[in-house]
């Protein structure tokens, strides 16, 4: 099939079907399911290419059904919808939908139900229960709009789409991050703003990353490698990577957070470690700095670490979870052997907000205490250098 339309046709005239039809196919459109659970039998739905959302306050989506639709009737009897989003891979289940008999739409089709109890399709991209609130006439249509009450998303498959009466999906030409508070953007901003006084660590020899938490992940914002690092034979980078946040790992960026949050964090932990936990977090707050000691589980970690920035996605979310909840953080105590077994420390960076909204992390001291011991100084350091930059002065209990 030509995806260009056809370039020497004559013009016709609106009041020609045929015409219409073919000029507004050249507007591609997603392909949905409204359903419906009647209290009497078997679930109902109906394809439609016509959904839109309407309005944000109040919650407001709609579709356009045709006057002469048999199902437009059962749908209008139901009390809720569930409108399904299909997914690329659907256009069976499209094809189901919109051909079968009312009745034995969902034969074969596997759902479960939304809270309304209306079908959510299995497979579907994303769906959207809700309540019928209005009808109005447009020609041989109507406009049915249906307040939003509970909606999510399904998968992570792309949408299936409709176009030029053919079905197909969605081929990115940019594709943007879905970040609505711009947790990504910002930390990406800050790093670069304080890029050139973290770039005193790996002057020093040092290797250093550059975190953020971003929803409920710490995720890697950059990473600076002294020479020696950067320039091995293949480059390999974690920037990007997501680490877990959670309890047991690292809490430098609960730290310093609002004593309901710290509640919350510290109950996230089993209650004969919350103490430990709250000492913990204590011992960051009164040194400004986080440390983590070279246990076998550091090891561990630190070579799924290298295997992820060798490849990402080589190392599931899992297995870096539990690895995050066997590290060895903030001891009492900072003797020699302490520091000779050190094999992370990290140094907040509050912006004017009073953050902490980056952490500075160093590694590499070949476990002699006083290459950590500079290491500390270094990297605290430029933490509150780059502290100043964001705008806030450094900030000790
Ligand atoms: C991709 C696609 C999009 C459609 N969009 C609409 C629509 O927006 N409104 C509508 O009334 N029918 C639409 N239809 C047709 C209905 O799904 C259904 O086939 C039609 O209402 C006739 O069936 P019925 O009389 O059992 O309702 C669409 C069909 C397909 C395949």
């Amino acid at each position: 099939m030509s995806l260009q339309p056809t370039a020497h046709r004559p013009a016709g005239s609106a009041d020609d079907p045929a015409w219409f039809r073919y000029v507004l196919g050249q507007y591609p459109t997603g392909v949905c399911v409204i359903t419906a659970q009647p209290e009497d039998g078997p679930p109902i739905g109906m394809v439609v290419g016509s959904f839109s959302s309407v309005s944000m306050h109040p919650p407001l989506v709609g579709f356009y059904p045709s006057v002469t639709s048999e199902t437009w009737p059962h749908l209008q009897r139901a009390g809720n919808w569930c409108v399904n989003i299909l997914a690329a891979h659907q256009s069976d289940v499209c094809r189901r939908i919109a051909t079968a008999p009312l009745r034995q739409r969902f034969e074969g089709i596997a759902w479960r139900p939304a809270p309304s109890g209306a079908p959510i399709i299995e497979g579907a991209v994303a769906w959207i229960d809700c309540v019928p609130v209005a009808v109005h006439d447009a020609g041989d249509h109507k406009i049915a709009l249906a307040q939003v009450q509970h909606l999510d998303t399904a998968s992570t498959e792309l949408p299936l789409l409709f176009f030029r009466s053919g079905y197909g999906s969605f081929s990115p030409l940019t594709l943007t991050a879905y970040d609505p508070e711009m947790r990504l953007t910002r930390p990406l901003r800050h790093f670069e703003l304080i890029r050139s006084i973290a770039q005193e660590l790996p002057d020093r020899g040092l290797r250093c990353l550059v975190t953020a938490p971003v929803n409920d992940s710490v995720v890697v914002i950059g990473q600076l490698d002294p020479p020696s690092a950067a320039a091995a034979a293949q480059p390999t980078t974690l920037v990007g990577q997501r680490l877990p946040f959670r309890p047991h790992g690292p809490s430098i960026f609960e730290a310093w957070a609002p004593d309901t949050e710290q509640e919350a964090w510290v109950a996230r932990f089993a209650p004969d470690s919350q103490e430990a936990e709250i000492r913990a977090l204590a011992r960051i707050r009164q040194r400004g700095f986080s440390i983590g000691l070279g246990s076998e589980g550091h090891r561990r970690f630190a070579a799924a670490l290298e295997r992820l920035a060798a490849e990402p996605g080589t190392v599931p979310n899992e297995e870096l979870d539990a690895l995050v909840a066997s590290l060895d953080y903030e001891p009492a105590e900072l003797s020699d052997d302490v520091l000779a077994q050190a094999r992370v420390i990290s140094a907040p960076v509050f912006d004017s907000a009073g953050g902490p909204v980056l952490a500075l992390t160093v590694f590499g001291f070949k476990a002699k205490p006083q290459v950590v011991r500079d290491a500390i100084a270094a990297v605290t350091g430029c933490a509150d250098e780059a502290t100043r930059t964001l705008g806030l002065a450094p900030r000790r209990d």
